[in-house]
């Protein structure tokens, strides 16, 4: 089928090179300008270069962005590679001649992962390590109608009634469409975000709902969670599914267990999902492609954070060791009030 460009991006070639060229200048919207390529833009039919548009409206109009850019459907990768190939390189730091295929391997049989053992204080952290996964049979997130995403949501809440009934799992669907079958109310669902197992309201973030991401709120999202409440899986958010595993203690190697257990019985349920030769697993965000995984700790750091939402100074230290500090209620976030932050590798893409 050919690729679906959402209504509401009309401009024409010389709009889109002149708007992408001002925030190079001013160096916004920061890897879409820098490897933005006036010709190439110039080069493409009426058809691709709205669907170019399409992708790098949030860049555009979100001068802070790092990436700018999302892709609309699986095979944005590989059509437009010309641009975007450049800007994943560029992020992931990969250079030019190297192979850009994942290796994944999820044995971690080799490596002690038991973060007690490393430091005492780290035996009970809060740790979460999820993957990023979309499905081949519909358009990603920034590009799908409201009865695609309601359609999407039924096609995942059949595979959780399937995950439900296996005893290594059970658990609910929860869903905050309105009139679904699985619908919760707002104090549940409230009390699930600040639990932090739900996502937050997308439409409030500009990067999303620029980009389509957040349309339709809230129709077709919805959060399955297992009995232990340790797997859980986000339907509709940046991701059609973003798959991941929760638990408080210390032993990577049993949660990371746990995630590809999960990870490998939904994959039977569902439809294939999207990948591509180049990158492994397609996400929205080129800033996750490949393995889609992003493995986390969720610990109080007072004195980094000034007791409060300042995580500058935080952020600074740790991107000298290759972390990535976020808020304890997720991205542009602040830092909870006792200093609790969320503590991650900035790697995804390349590191095996
Ligand atoms: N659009 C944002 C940017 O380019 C996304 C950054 C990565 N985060 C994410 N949730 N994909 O800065």
């Amino acid at each position: 089928a050919k690729p679906t460009v959402p209504s509401g991006v009309e401009m024409t070639p010389q709009d889109l090179v002149e708007k992408i060229k001002s925030n190079k200048q001013a160096r916004r919207g920061i890897l879409v300008g820098w490897h933005f390529v006036a010709a190439y833009c110039i080069s493409l039919c009426e058809y691709s270069r709205q669907r170019l548009a399409r992708m790098t409206a949030s860049g555009i109009e979100n001068p802070d962005s790092q990436m700018g850019a999302y892709a609309m459907n699986p095979q944005d990768y590989d059509q437009f590679a010309t641009m975007l190939d450049p800007m994943i390189r560029d992020s992931h730091g990969i250079p030019t001649d190297v192979d850009i295929a994942p290796q994944n391997d999820w044995d971690t049989g080799g490596t002690a992962c038991d973060l007690g053992a490393i430091d005492e204080r780290l035996k009970d952290v809060s740790m979460r390590v999820r993957v990023a996964r979309n499905v081949s049979t519909f358009p990603l997130p920034g590009a799908m109608s409201r009865e695609q995403r309601v359609a999407f949501e039924s096609v995942a809440a059949q595979a959780f009634a399937k995950l439900i009934e296996d005893p290594a799992f059970g658990g609910q669907y929860l869903s905050i469409t309105p009139g679904s079958p699985h619908e919760i109310d707002a104090d549940e669902y409230g009390q699930r975000v600040q639990a932090h197992q739900m996502f937050k309201d997308m439409s409030t973030d500009p990067y999303l709902t620029v980009a389509g991401i957040s349309a339709d709120w809230p129709h077709g999202r919805g959060m399955y969670v297992s009995r232990d409440e340790d797997f859980l899986v986000w339907v509709g958010e940046e991701d059609h599914l973003r798959i991941m595993a929760m638990q408080h203690g210390g032993n990577l190697n049993v949660l990371f267990e746990r995630l590809r257990a999960g990870l490998e019985t939904l994959t039977g349920l569902l439809p294939p999902f999207a990948t591509s030769p180049t990158y492994g697993n397609v996400t929205s965000c080129p800033t996750n492609l490949g393995a889609g995984m992003r493995a986390s700790l969720h610990m109080k750091l007072p004195g980094l954070t000034s007791h409060g939402s300042d995580l500058t100074r935080l952020k600074r230290e740790a991107k000298k060791i290759g972390l990535s500090v976020r808020g304890a209620g997720g991205e542009h976030s602040g830092a909870g009030k006792d200093g609790r932050v969320d503590i991650s590798p900035s790697a995804r893409l390349g590191a095996t």
